[in-house]
């Protein structure tokens, strides 16, 4: 009995026990089940409707959208579900009617743009896209695809073994993105090194090439998301969000100025801005009171060191409240920033989100009134600690509260300032970051921070663009931001935050502004001379030189540095500095040309060199990446390291004169040239035009009444020099001017034409100086529109000047120098050659 009792009884703690074995294992793998991606699974069906093909799959919906010949946005469904959330950043305007084709056939189905292919394989729903001739140029990875956990969202392509990424928006490390694991969520960082990310501003837009194929995947979601672009495998690349929608454009090229191009037209182009704020332009933490800044002012102007504008840190304001004047400091703002404007000086103060809680205070009451400010979930105000101390924090996700921001940059317009410069906009809080579960309007939606963080700074950029616009009808905005999102190149500048006085900040301010140029955002500078820290003298030469070709061109410092004005380092730096500076100036009509080029076409002005040679490999190598291009016919290739009198440099395919040497090296070649601390190395293109001018102290001193185009002929080639009033709107009516120029080489002659438009920016052009390099014997004759202009001896020119309707050539430089008077319709020079 005991033991037919006891064998029952163990045969029960055994079948107790096995059960006890199959629920963990049941549960254990429930848990690795419950962990892992699920997947799109097989086609079922599809259906057509106007411009898309919405296909259902066994576990959810994918649709695709055709946008133009050479976009297709990828939607995939939240439980079957495409939700068609508003973008932040895409216009909708770019949406173009354009022909396509759907065929089904057993296995996939084709979908055909005028520029590419996409191939949908139904079994498991994968895509693939082909550019015109079908060579695969991107695919998802056969075993993945588009794949969820939960909220998170995510897409696996193949990584091809030459696959190069560029773009991604702010971040540091060599242009090529490949290898590493990358975050988007925009981070202040004070003093970042060249391992931070992110940084301040999130731009989900990538660029891949492979076999010499470009193509773009802009990633339309503003939540945390993150690229694996083959960090830690060699298999495939990734991207996806911690939520929101799996919604992407994929962008056809081939070519990567294509694909920028074409972004840009989705998401929005830097518009021209005011000429004044390519000036020089300087700025420190901070200037006070009222005399240090005349005293400033007046320094630029005794010294000759051309400048256009002067900063307003933080101690301007009172108490830090924005949109106020400290009374002690800046007793009287609008009579000094009128006597600044005598001077030729625009005044631009810093503007914080954070508004001071002290009622009383305007911006704080009426803020509250209108129901301004970021609250938590359960209602109550949201408060963060910045400089002012407890803050609220303007919403800008919501219309009213946009309107109402940006109209305070148009009263403080009215007192004088000329731009507006939005920092700790990431938003910065003492904190590092808005805590959950605050919430935003979000246009009526109700959204928390996941979703708003990294859109803030652009609403806020686009609430400051738009309140200037309504307020100065017809003056261009200046707006400087710190933060953004994709598109926010639309509204205002960037500059790359809080680096560091040393080389090798130099070094990652160049490739942080050609990624930033890939992305879109082409109107980019870093605080040149370094903020944290202070420069040696020879490291603020180089980046002085430097800044000269950089699109926004600001001298910065933090507090209790050391002074970082141009004079400060002794007389040598300071002549250095001015020759740099004024060279910018002369150089603005070519590039305020190459400004307009970008407004048009969203083609970065300064770019590597890949941009113009994208099959030459040797472009793309590491050891060349601090060169670039700015503008169409200048390569610049900056010293970069400390104690380094000279430079290898690579020169891509055509010709390239030096413009220390003026000589002329052939393409595809490497050199080695001299680079003591007054010599940046720079190179123009053989073919090319840059016109340029006298020197003036800032942009708006003289109207142009004497035009220098430098020629370098050798080659023929075409240019276009954009003339306007450098400040209204008018020139969207056509009021413009544009003198194209030709050069045609033969043997025995040079041939250059110019047609010119004739509206006033051209007509108050007096006379134009052809400098014409690279002329290798002295022309027998010289003639203008067939009128024989004479020769004259190099020593009889006086005052150095040369007079009209004459010519000289000087023989050791190759140089041919040609004074006439301007016309506007068309002129033809023409030199011709002994044989
Ligand atoms: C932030 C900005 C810096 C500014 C400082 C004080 O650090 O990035 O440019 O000078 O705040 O306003």
């Amino acid at each position: 009995m005991f033991e037919f009792g006891s064998s029952i009884k163990n045969r029960i703690i055994r079948f107790l026990k096995f059960a006890n074995l199959v629920l963990a294992f049941l549960l254990i793998s429930l848990t690795i089940y419950a962990d892992q991606y699920e997947f799109l699974g097989d086609y079922q069906s599809h259906q057509v409707n106007e411009n898309s093909v919405l296909l259902q799959a066994e576990n959810n919906v994918i649709k695709l959208t055709v946008i133009s010949e050479a976009i297709i946005r990828i939607q995939v469904g939240k439980e079957n579900k495409i939700l068609d959330i508003p973008s932040y950043a895409v216009n909708p305007s770019a949406k173009q009617e354009t022909n396509w084709t759907l065929n089904e056939e057993k296995l996939k189905l084709l979908l055909t743009l005028p520029e590419g292919q996409v191939v949908i394989h139904k079994n498991p729903i994968r895509l693939q896209f082909l550019d015109e001739k079908g060579n695969e140029i991107d695919a998802d990875d056969p075993g993945f695809g588009h794949g969820w956990d939960g909220k998170e969202i995510r897409v696996w392509k193949k990584l091809h073994p030459d696959l190069k990424f560029f773009g991604l928006g702010e971040k540091t490390g060599p242009l090529d993105k490949r290898g590493n694991h990358w975050v988007n969520w925009n981070t202040d960082f004070w003093a970042y090194d060249d391992r931070q990310d992110p940084l301040y501003v999130s731009i989900p837009f990538l660029i891949g090439l492979h076999e010499g194929r470009a193509y773009g995947i802009f990633f339309d979601n503003s939540y945390r998301s993150t690229y694996n672009l083959g960090a830690g495998n060699n298999r495939l690349y990734s991207f996806g969000a911690e939520d929101g929608e799996m919604d992407y454009y994929f962008i056809f090229g081939p070519q990567i100025k294509d694909v920028i191009s074409r972004y840009t037209l989705l998401t929005g182009r830097m518009p021209l801005p005011p000429k004044w704020s390519l000036g020089y332009q300087q700025c420190r933490w901070s200037y006070y009171p009222e005399y240090e800044v005349l005293d400033l002012a007046k320094n630029f102007r005794q010294r000759q060191i051309p400048a256009d504008v002067i900063y307003l840190d933080f101690h301007h304001m009172d108490e830090y409240k924005v949109f106020t004047w400290n009374k002690e400091r800046f007793p009287d703002p609008e009579r000094m920033l009128a006597e600044l404007k005598r001077m030729g000086f625009k005044v631009i103060p810093i503007i914080d989100p954070g508004i001071k809680i002290e009622p009383g205070y305007t911006v704080h009451d009426e803020g509250m009134g209108g129901d301004h400010f970021i609250t938590f979930q359960d209602g109550q105000l949201y408060q963060g600690a910045v400089w002012p101390g407890w803050c609220y924090f303007p919403d800008f996700s919501k219309a009213s509260t946009r309107e109402w921001w940006g109209k305070w940059y148009g009263q403080m317009k009215d007192q004088g300032v000329s731009g507006f410069w939005n920092d700790m906009n990431e938003p910065a809080v003492w904190g590092k970051e808005l805590p959950y579960p605050v919430l935003f309007d979000d246009e009526g939606q109700k959204s928390t921070i996941k979703k708003m963080h990294n859109v803030y700074a652009h609403l806020e950029a686009q609430a400051t663009y738009e309140g200037l616009r309504k307020h100065s009808l017809n003056e261009r905005p200046f707006i400087l931001t710190r933060s953004g999102w994709a598109g926010t190149q639309k509204y205002a500048a960037k500059w790359t935050g809080d680096n560091i006085a040393n080389f090798k900040h130099l070094r990652m301010s160049v490739q942080m502004c050609l990624g930033l140029g890939l992305s879109g955002v082409p109107f980019v500078g870093p605080d040149i001379g370094g903020f944290v820290g202070s420069p040696t003298p020879e490291l603020f030469a180089r980046w002085v030189q430097l800044g000269v070709f950089m699109p926004f061109f600001r001298n910065h410092t933090s507090r209790g540095t050391e002074d970082q004005e141009p004079w400060t380092f002794g007389e040598h730096i300071e002549e250095i500095a001015r020759g740099y500076i004024s060279l910018r100036y002369q150089l603005m009509p070519y590039i305020y040309s190459a400004f307009r080029d970008c407004a048009i076409n969203g083609v970065p002005m300064m770019r590597p060199l890949f941009l113009d040679y994208q099959d030459d490999e040797k472009t793309y190598s590491s050891e060349y990446q601090y060169q670039f291009l700015f503008g169409e016919n200048i390569l610049v290739a900056p010293v970069v390291e400390e104690n380094r009198p000279y430079k290898k440099v690579y020169l891509p395919e055509g010709q390239w004169l030096d413009k220390w040497t003026e000589k002329v090296h052939q393409g595809k070649t490497e050199v080695i040239v001299d680079a003591p601390l007054g010599v940046l190395p720079a190179f123009f293109r053989v073919g090319g035009f840059v016109p340029n001018r006298d020197r003036i102290q800032y942009v708006d001193e003289f109207p142009l009444t004497e035009l220098i185009v430098d020629v370098f002929s050798g080659a023929d080639g075409e240019y276009t020099l954009y003339l306007d009033d450098g400040l209204s709107f008018d020139f969207e009516k056509g009021v413009f001017d544009e003198i194209k120029f030709e050069q045609i080489n033969q043997e025995a002659s040079l041939e250059i034409l110019s047609q010119s438009s004739n509206r006033q920016w051209a007509k108050s052009i007096k006379s134009v100086v052809y400098k014409i390099h690279n002329v290798k014997n002295a022309p027998a004759e010289v003639t203008v529109d067939n009128y024989k202009i004479k020769l004259i001896e190099e020593a009889l020119v006086s005052p150095k000047k040369l007079q009209m309707d004459l010519f000289k050539y000087n023989a050791e430089k190759k140089i041919c120098e040609i004074k006439i008077p301007f016309k506007t319709g068309k002129q033809v020079i023409v030199l011709k050659f002994e044989l």
